[in-house]
């Protein structure tokens, strides 16, 4: 897929699309807003109790979901393209694939059963480790990259919309990005 400024350089804009420029949030903002949605959903849970803590585990885990998709269908293949860092985007789809294990396992229980709490701290370090790397290095490194940030934009949002669409109903959790 063309994402590269030559490529942008090249193509025609519409009204639509330079209408849609003013306004758009950068991805990688906007995927550092979601870090910092998590982590608060993550420390609410810990502190939380009853049917609040299961609605925020809900929460979360629907979160987390749709920001996975967003980096893995989106945002890592624009910066694999751009970067050539094959070692560093395998590593993070990597621990992706070890939290997605953890995510189903919580899916398919409650907050009551034994070992929710524990799986839900052994997801909590996970991220954690996630937003690390990711924030120290990888973002800072796809910063200097030659990546139309427009585009991966454009297509974060819709499938944000998507995704939102598609999960955000079930748990109500807030739709607010998808506007
Ligand atoms: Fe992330």
């Amino acid at each position: 897929m063309a994402r590269n400024k030559k490529r942008q350089q090249t193509r025609r804009h519409t009204e639509d699309s330079q209408a849609a420029e003013v306004d758009q949030q950068h991805p990688l903002e906007m995927l550092r807003e979601d870090h910092q949605a998590l982590q608060g959903l993550l420390t609410q849970f810990e502190k939380g109790n009853g049917r609040a803590r299961q609605k925020i585990a809900d929460e979360a885990l629907t979160m987390l979901d749709i920001h996975t998709q967003l980096e893995e269908k989106v945002v890592y293949p624009a910066i694999r393209e751009a970067t050539g860092d094959d070692q560093g985007i395998d590593e993070a789809e990597e621990a992706h694939h070890a939290v997605s294990s953890i995510m189903k396992e919580l899916r398919k229980g409650k907050t009551k059963d034994t070992r929710y709490a524990a799986k839900m701290k052994i997801l909590t370090e996970n991220i954690q480790r996630h937003i690390e790397s990711e924030e120290q290095e990888t973002f800072p490194e796809a910063e200097k990259a030659d990546i139309d940030w427009q585009e991966v934009g454009q297509e974060t949002m819709a499938l944000r919309r998507r995704l939102m669409r598609k999960m955000g109903g079930k748990n109500g959790m807030s739709l607010k990005k998808a506007a």
